[in-house]
C-alpha cells in the first residue's frame, strides 16, 4: 500500500482547506474529470463544504474523457466522452483530476475549457507523478506524491479494475497476473 485511507483523507482535507481560503466568498464550479476522479470529487466536494469561510457556494459537475495511448503513439491521446459543462462564462472553474502523469489529459480539459470564456481555471490533482510530466501545465494544487509506478485504487484502474478500492496500491505486472503491494 503507498497511500492509506487516513492519508489520502488527510490530503483531501489539506486540498479543501487551501482551495476553500483561496476562494473565499466566490462561487465556484468544481469539475471533475471521470472516471478517475469520481470519488476525489465528491470528497473534495464535501471537504470544502466543511471549510469555514470558504466558496459561497459550489456547483459540482462532471466531464469524461479517455486516456489512450502515449503521446509518441497518437496525435489525439485524449478523447472527450461526456461534456455537459457549456455553462461556464463568467465562472470560476476549478479542475478536479485523480492524477497528473504525463499532463496530457489536464491540458486537454484546461485548453477545452479555457474556450469558454471563464472568469478564471484552475487545476487541481490528488494524485502527482512530477518525474514523468512532460506537458507542461500548471498543476495548481496538488495532494500526494506518487512515484514512478502504476498505481491503483481510490478511482485509479487497471482496465476498470480496483477503483474501488479506499486506498492505493502498486500494481505490479508480471508475466502471467498482476500483483498489488
Ligand atoms: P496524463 O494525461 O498522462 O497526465 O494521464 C492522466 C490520466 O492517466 C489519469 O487521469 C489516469 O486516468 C491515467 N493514469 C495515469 N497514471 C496512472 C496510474 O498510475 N494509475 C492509473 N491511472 C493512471
Ligand atoms: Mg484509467
Amino acid at each position: 500500500m503507498i497511500y492509506s485511507p487516513q492519508q489520502i483523507d488527510e490530503a483531501v482535507g489539506s486540498l479543501a482547506r487551501q482551495i476553500g481560503a483561496d476562494y473565499r466568498g466566490k462561487p465556484l464550479v468544481l469539475l471533475g474529470v471521470l472516471k478517475g476522479a469520481l470519488y476525489f470529487t465528491v470528497d473534495l466536494a464535501r471537504a470544502l463544504a466543511g471549510v469555514a469561510d470558504g466558496p459561497s457556494e459550489i456547483e459540482v459537475d462532471y466531464l469524461c474523457v479517455e486516456r489512450y495511448g502515449n503521446a509518441t503513439e497518437s496525435k489525439r491521446p485524449v478523447r472527450l466522452l461526456l461534456d455537459e459543462a457549456t455553462y461556464l462564462e463568467g465562472r470560476h472553474v476549478l479542475i478536479a483530476e485523480d492524477i497528473a502523469d504525463n499532463g496530457l489529459t489536464l491540458e486537454f480539459v484546461r485548453t477545452l475549457l479555457l474556450g469558454r470564456g471563464p472568469a478564471s481555471v484552475r487545476t487541481c490533482a490528488l494524485f502527482d507523478k512530477p518525474s514523468r510530466r512532460h506537458v507542461r501545465v500548471p498543476l495548481d494544487y496538488a495532494g500526494l506524491t506518487v512515484p514512478n509506478t502504476f498505481v491503483v485504487g481510490y478511482g485509479l484502474d487497471h482496465q476498470e479494475r480496483y477503483r474501488n478500492l479506499p486506498y492505493v496500491a502498486e500494481l505490479k505486472f508480471q508475466e502471467s497476473q498482476s500483483e498489488l503491494t
